[in-house]
């Protein structure tokens, strides 16, 4: 019995990192997804198709069954809660890292720490950890712009070469965590699917392997 899959991905640096490792598992999209509007695409499998989403919602589609599988950043997995979700593998790609910023050479206010960030969940529970009292203040993007302009203190973002703090007069200051991004499985599709995703799994993780 063939047992279909669907996998929810995002547009930009996962889609392009993880398609050369779902070609080796004989999975290619039948038309280029960067180009087309549409959101659900066909592959060379017929039992898999994929899913455009947002980054911020791959968690969602899979947690809820709408996918089966999907890509996601650690990042994006410490902010949404990853107990609804089983998280097989380390993909290896988008690596970056989840770090404190701030203006260069500033002293910390005396009073209470304004943090400008998108990681809410993540900010309040880094900062509670270490009993220090802060205002988590919840942005969608741009986060470098908010102490440039007295919105906070601080950020918390993702940084990979640094290019783009430097690029506003920031530094990066507190590591937080190592990123990469996961490969995640809809609980109940890993009992119901089981020998097929297990299969992509170990096809999936030789690939990566194959790589290092
Ligand atoms: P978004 O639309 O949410 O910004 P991205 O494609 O930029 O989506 O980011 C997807 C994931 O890639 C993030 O969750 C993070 O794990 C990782 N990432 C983000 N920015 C960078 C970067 N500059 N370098 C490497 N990896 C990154
Ligand atoms: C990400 C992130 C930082 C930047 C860090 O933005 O939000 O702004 O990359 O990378 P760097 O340390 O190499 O400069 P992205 O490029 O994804 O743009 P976005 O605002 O569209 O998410
Ligand atoms: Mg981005």
């Amino acid at each position: 019995m063939s047992q279909s899959l669907t996998i929810a991905l995002s547009k930009g640096r996962i889609l392009d990192d993880t398609l050369p490792l779902l070609k080796l598992a004989g999975i290619e999209p039948v038309e280029d997804l960067e180009k087309s509007r549409k959101l659900i695409f066909t592959t060379t499998d017929p039992d898999v198709r994929l899913l455009i989403v947002r980054a911020t919602d791959v968690p969602t589609y899979v947690e809820h069954g709408a996918a089966d599988l999907g890509v996601a950043g650690k990042d994006v997995l410490m902010e949404y809660g990853s107990q609804g979700l089983y998280e097989p593998l380390d993909l290896k790609i988008a690596n970056c890292k989840l770090m404190t910023a701030g203006p260069v050479d500033t002293p910390e206010p005396n009073g209470r720490l304004r943090v400008a960030t998108k990681f809410v969940n993540v900010a309040r529970r880094y900062y509670a950890e270490q009993g220090r009292q802060v205002e988590v203040i919840k942005l969608y993007g741009s986060m470098e712009l908010a102490p440039l302009v007295g919105l906070a203190d601080k950020i918390i973002d993702v940084v990979d070469t640094g290019n783009t703090l430097k690029a506003n007069g920031l530094e990066p200051q507190e590591l937080i965590a190592h990123i990469s991004s996961r490969l995640i499985v809809n609980k109940a599709s890993m009992k119901m699917k089981h020998a097929r995703i297990k299969a992509l799994i170990e096809v999936l993780r030789d690939a990566v392997e194959s790589r290092a």
